[in-house]
Formats: C-alpha cells, structure tokens, sequence
C-alpha cells in the first residue's frame, strides 16, 4: 500500500476516540441517569467506572500511543507528552476501578468475582508496571544507550500488548454489564442495547487502528531506528 501513512489511521482513530467517548457518556448520563461519586442511587457511582475506563483510561492511553506518530513535535517533546497522557490515563483509570469497588461495597456486592474485573486489575497493575519501566529506562535516570535500543522495541511490543488487554477488558465490561440490565429491565433489541453494542464495536476499530497506525511501516522515521527515541 504505497503511499499510505501512518497518520491516516492515526486521523480514523482519533474520529473513533471522539465517537466512543460521545456514546458512553449518552449511555451513562441520557440512559443510565447520570454520574455521581456520592448518592444514595448507586447506580450513578457505577456509571463514574465505564466513563473513567473509557475516557479517561482507553482514549487518553489511545492518545498517549499515538503521540509519537501523530505530532509534528521534537522526539523529546513527544517523549514527555507520551509519558505524560500515560500516567494520566493510569490515574484516571485507577479511579474508574475506584468507582466500580465502591459501588460493590455500598451495594453489598462481592468483589472479583469475574474474569472482566480479573482481566482489568491485571491489566492496570501490567500498565502501571509498563509506566514504571519506561520511566526508568527512557526518561529519568535513564538507562545506557544499547540497553535503551534493545530495550524499546519490548518496550513497543508489550505496551502494545497490555493496551490490547485494556480494549479487551472494556469489551468484557460492556458485554457483562448490558447482559446485568437485559436479565432485569432493558429490551434486548432496545435502543439502550443497541448503543451499547455499538458502542463496543467502536472500541475494537479504535483499538484496530491505533495498533495499526503504531506499527504501520510508512512513517517518517523508520519504525526500527529505535536510536531516534533512545537517543533523546
Ligand atoms: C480497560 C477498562 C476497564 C478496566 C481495567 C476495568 C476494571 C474493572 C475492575 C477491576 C472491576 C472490579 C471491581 C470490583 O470487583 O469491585 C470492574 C467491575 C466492573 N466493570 Fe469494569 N473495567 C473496565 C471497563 C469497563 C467498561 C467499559 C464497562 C462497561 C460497562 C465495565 C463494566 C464493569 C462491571 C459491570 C463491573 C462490575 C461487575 C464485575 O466486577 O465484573 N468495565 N471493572
């Protein structure tokens, strides 16, 4: 595919990023009666954890990846901005979780006990470690030269790794939660279901194409020159 860029897919994901944040806060807010982090309705401070996860965690993580292929920026600015949106997208989604244990302890549902939640707190604890690493390595104290070029590729490959468990986790979580309301009191073929459904396809393309626009080949720098990152 000659010619095609890497910032083609970047622009489709960025439009994805933009739709599934508009679905899931009307989802939340229109269907589901809003976002609270107090209220004697607990459903509302349920409703905090799909929008944090989404938002604050997908999305933001989603921007954080694409950022060394999407701005005409310095690597070294581009460095910080990554790392940056990463740590945001951890904390955001670290209060997401917050919100869902909450809502089961107020509600006096157990914790745990599904492989949506398993795959999640795996997947943040995985995030968070991936932060870490990078930090150390790339940024600050910073690690060797050859060490930081042998290390980056892994670095790639396991981000993107984790953050295709994320999008999977999301899809459980959409999957889990909408077979919770059409067992009580949403219509299977409603339109509540039906955005929700929609609204999980829109995850995976964006997932797709955020993936396919890291390791599309015609970019500006050869993806495989790591020295031009670690050398920052
Ligand atoms: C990557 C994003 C996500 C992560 C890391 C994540 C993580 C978690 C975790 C760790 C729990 C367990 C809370 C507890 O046991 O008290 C949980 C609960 C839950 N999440 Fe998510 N979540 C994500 C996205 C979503 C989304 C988009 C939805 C859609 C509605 C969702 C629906 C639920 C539901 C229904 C529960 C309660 C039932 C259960 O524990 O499985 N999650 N989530």
């Amino acid at each position: 595919m000659a010619g095609l860029r890497a910032e083609v897919f970047t622009y489709v994901a960025h439009a994805l990023a933009v739709a599934a944040a508009v679905l899931v806060l009307v989802w939340c807010i229109h269907f589901r009666g809003g976002l609270a982090f107090e209220s004697t309705n607990k459903s509302l401070i349920f409703n905090v954890h799909p929008v944090l996860m989404l938002i604050g965690f997908i999305i933001i993580g989603s921007e954080a990846i694409m950022s060394y292929r999407a701005l005409p920026l310095s690597k070294e600015v581009k460095k910080r901005i990554h790392l940056i949106l990463q740590a945001i997208a951890i904390v955001l989604g670290a209060v997401g979780i917050y919100a869902a244990f909450k809502y089961h302890n107020e509600s006096g549902i157990a914790n745990l006990y599904s492989l949506h939640s398993w795959i999640g707190l795996g997947t943040i604890c995985l995030y968070g470690i991936q932060w870490i690493l990078g930090f150390i390595t790339f940024f600050y104290p910073g690690a060797a030269l050859d060490f930081k070029q042998v290390a980056l590729p892994w670095h790639a490959l396991f981000g993107l790794f984790v953050y295709a468990l994320a999008v999977g986790a999301a899809e459980l979580g959409f999957l889990e939660k909408l077979t919770f309301l059409e067992e009580s009191d949403v219509a299977k073929f409603g339109s509540e279901a039906f955005l929700v459904n929609f609204t999980a396809l829109v995850v995976i393309f964006l997932g797709a194409f955020v993936v396919i626009s890291t390791v599309s080949p015609n970019h500006e720098e050869d993806p495989h020159d790591y020295t031009t990152v670690a050398d920052d």
